[in-house]
């Protein structure tokens, strides 16, 4: 399957009850030969309008780190565990993830990147390991198969509390250093 027909597939999706209250499948976003994959947790309001993952407060915070690191939003992709917006933003269910996880999972078939960063505890619980602690963790590289994994704050706690803003800057040189190829490989 190429990434149209997923794309389409998931546009028709009905697996979970998530599905009758979206505005629109927020798919993905980006280069399909991206090496770079970022994954977030669930569409916001304005993912859910506009059908773009990260283009609301927290997609804007998110695109400063890449100014500031040199990393261009259209070489990357990016998507969420999550294709259709929870009702008022809570945390992704177990059920609705385990619905949901096979497009990500086929997202990444396709796309095949070298690294993958998970935005937020959740995405790290789900892609790098279960008790994930993203306080202490965020920024550690781990390889998993083919890919090198790591996790950063999610941007919506960046805004929540500024005082992780500096960590998530030295997350992202560190990641623009590893795009570079001047980065350790783990
Ligand atoms: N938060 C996420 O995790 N994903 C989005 O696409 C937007 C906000």
């Amino acid at each position: 399957m190429d990434m149209t027909e997923l794309r389409a597939l998931c546009g028709t999706c009905g697996k979970c009850e998530l599905s009758k209250t979206r505005t629109n499948c927020v798919f993905g976003v980006g280069n399909e030969h991206a090496e770079l994959m970022f994954v977030g947790e669930a569409p916001g309001e304005q993912e859910d309008l506009s059908g773009i993952p990260f283009v609301g407060r927290a997609g804007k915070l998110l695109d400063s780190y890449f100014d500031a690191v040199g990393i261009d939003r259209d070489t990357v992709y990016i998507a969420n565990i999550l294709k259709c917006r929870p009702p008022h933003n809570r945390d992704p269910l177990p059920a609705e993830q385990d619905a949901c996880i096979e497009y990500l999972r086929e997202q990444v078939r396709i796309i095949r990147p070298r690294f993958i960063v998970c935005l937020g505890r959740i995405a790290a619980m789900r892609l790098i390991k279960p008790d994930f602690k993203i306080t202490q963790e965020h920024g550690k590289w781990f390889r998993k198969g083919d890919f090198e994994m790591s996790a950063f704050f999610h941007p919506s706690a960046l805004l929540r509390d500024p005082r992780k803003k500096a960590d998530m800057l030295t997350d992202m040189q560190v990641l623009a250093e590893k795009l570079n190829g001047n980065g350790e490989s783990t």
